[in-house]
């Protein structure tokens, strides 16, 4: 099997306060979906933050496509696309649509017709056509998360790091998230989910059987062990 992540003895602590992590070892599949749970506390975020680059510092070794992240000269963020947890942490437009352009343009390239068709269809793809004009300090909680999933579509190409993504959502937003995933892993393509909401992905196991994956679920506990 291909692993986009490899991460063996990982030690990592904030401020040389309590360890987060004392010793993780851990592959993470380049295809198919993988979920980490584990409590409130336990690490998911920082972990997240640590396979983006966006938190530096560790022991032991993290590399992705078989290259340890301290040797990469350019952003993690090329290769991976990170859809944070905190609700505000991804929006940088003042609306949906510019926060989308923003993303795809990355402040420098030139924005084309082409690009608008496919942000187009990324807010219809979660809901949020109706509102993509709106801005963003006035949308709900959950149409903020909309917003930050619409990047998903924009970037199949990259790796998708999500944490938690169906937080605020509703019924059909979950739904919408579900499809979404799938149409990566139609695309043999691979995503990390961190949750805490396993029943709510259990139905993409069942459909990744036919693209030869069964999926990995993973626990983070108070030792890093981590079980499947
Ligand atoms: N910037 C920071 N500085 C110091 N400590 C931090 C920082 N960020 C997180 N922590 C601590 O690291 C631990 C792990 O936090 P983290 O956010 O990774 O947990 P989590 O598993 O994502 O939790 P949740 O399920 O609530 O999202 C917590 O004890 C938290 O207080
Ligand atoms: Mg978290």
């Amino acid at each position: 099997m291909e692993y986009i992540y490899k991460i063996s003895n990982l030690r990592f602590s904030f401020d040389k306060r309590d360890n987060i992590f004392y010793g993780l070892s851990l592959k993470i599949p380049l295809r198919g979906i993988t979920i980490i749970t584990g409590r409130n506390g336990a690490g998911k975020t920082t972990l997240c933050r640590l396979l983006t680059g966006l938190v530096k510092g560790y022991e032991g070794s993290l590399k992705l496509h078989n290259k340890e992240l301290a040797e990469y000269k350019r952003s993690i963020l090329e290769h991976i696309l990170y859809v944070k947890q905190d609700l505000t942490g991804n929006l940088m437009g003042l609306t949906a649509n510019e926060d989308l352009q923003i993303w795809q343009n990355r402040f420098v390239e030139i924005d084309t017709p082409h690009k608008a068709i496919l942000r187009k269809k990324a807010c219809v793809l979660v809901g949020i056509s109706p509102i993509q004009d709106v801005p963003v300090w006035e949308l709900s909680y959950g149409q903020k998360r909309r917003t930050m999933l619409a990047t998903l579509p924009l970037f199949m190409d990259k790796y998708w790091i999500i944490d938690e993504p169906s937080a605020n959502l509703d019924n059909i937003g979950i739904k919408q998230l579900i499809y979404l995933l799938q149409q990566k892993v139609k695309a043999r393509c691979g995503a990390l989910i961190l949750t805490h909401k396993l029943k709510l992905f259990e139905n993409l196991y069942a459909f990744e059987q036919p693209y030869d994956y069964a999926g990995n679920i993973f626990t983070i506990t108070d030792n890093d062990i981590i079980s499947i």
